[in-house]
């Protein structure tokens, strides 16, 4: 099995600072990281539950993928990032299987990982993130 942990399933708001406030008023949760990652044009907010995260996740710029995923969609379940031993390896076995990639290559993620997105067209309309740690 490739997959060892579901790493994060992500969720992208409006507003960060509101959508840390009902996490925190309805769960209790803290923040345990916060990044922005200038390249994906994003902002994020994590918030541990056991070995995985909640990654809420807002645009920091009009055009940001996030930006014209609210836009479309408008707020709620961006991605599901699914943590793996070997990001190159599980690309590659994704792509054998059909799937297709939006990142080529493994690239630097938040949090100092190694990350890889897959299109959610060929993965069950569910775009999926690689993650190793
Ligand atoms: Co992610």
């Amino acid at each position: 099995m490739i997959l060892t942990e579901i790493d994060h399933v992500a969720i992208a708001v409006h507003d960060l600072e509101q959508a840390i406030s009902f996490y925190q008023r309805a769960f209790d949760a803290s923040v345990v990281h916060r990044e922005v990652v200038e390249g994906d044009g994003v902002e994020e907010a994590l918030i541990k539950v056991a070995d995985s995260y909640v990654q809420l996740t807002a645009a920091t710029r009009e055009d940001s993928p996030i930006a014209k995923f609210l836009a479309k969609r408008g707020e709620g379940l961006h991605h599901v990032g699914y943590r793996v031993d070997d990001c190159a390896a599980a690309l590659e076995s994704m792509v054998a299987a059909g799937a297709v990639a939006i990142d080529a290559e493994p690239r630097p993620g938040s949090r100092g990982t190694t990350v890889a997105f897959i299109h959610p067209k060929g993965a069950l309309g569910t775009l999926i993130e690689l993650v190793q740690e």
